[in-house]
């Protein structure tokens, strides 16, 4: 059996660090096999917000979406661990939290589609690409 041990990068967005719930969201990572590798709590500007969401640019809620990301602090992590990107994915839920299945973070947090609580890296070109957003 292969181990395919991966880096992915997580954001605790602000509808989740507003409710004090950083503590309780990186212990569901940690429970599932995920280790925290570097963590801060950081707020970016619009623009950042733009650049780092800059593949929905085409999609309506794209402005929204920059603005909210902006609005207030966020927790941005690197989290490794085996198929971490989809481990963590699956731990997140569905977009919208309506949808969510149950006991994912999305779905225990989640306010609404866009105050969706976590980001979490949807592919290894991605999960590069975000980590070196924040981290390098
Ligand atoms: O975050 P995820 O990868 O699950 O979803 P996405 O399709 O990549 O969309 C990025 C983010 O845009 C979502 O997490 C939502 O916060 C927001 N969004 C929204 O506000 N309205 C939509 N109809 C779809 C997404
Ligand atoms: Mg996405």
């Amino acid at each position: 059996m292969s181990r395919k041990i991966e880096q992915t990068l997580s954001i605790i967005k602000p509808d989740a660090v507003e409710r004090n719930l950083v503590n309780e969201i990186k212990e569901i990572f940690l429970k599932n096999n995920l280790i925290i590798k570097d963590s801060k709590k950081i707020h970016i500007t619009k623009e950042e917000a733009a650049e780092f969401y800059k593949v929905h640019q085409s999609k309506p809620f794209y402005n929204d979406l920059c603005t909210y990301l902006s609005s207030g602090p966020i927790v941005v992590m690197i989290l490794e661990g085996e198929n971490a990107i989809l481990n963590n994915r699956k731990l997140m839920g569905s977009t919208n939290p309506k949808d969510a299945e149950e006991k994912t973070i999305r779905k225990l947090y989640g306010i609404s589609i866009d105050k969706n609580s976590v980001h979490g890296s949807d592919s290894m070109e991605n999960a590069k690409k975000e980590i070196e957003f924040f981290f390098k």
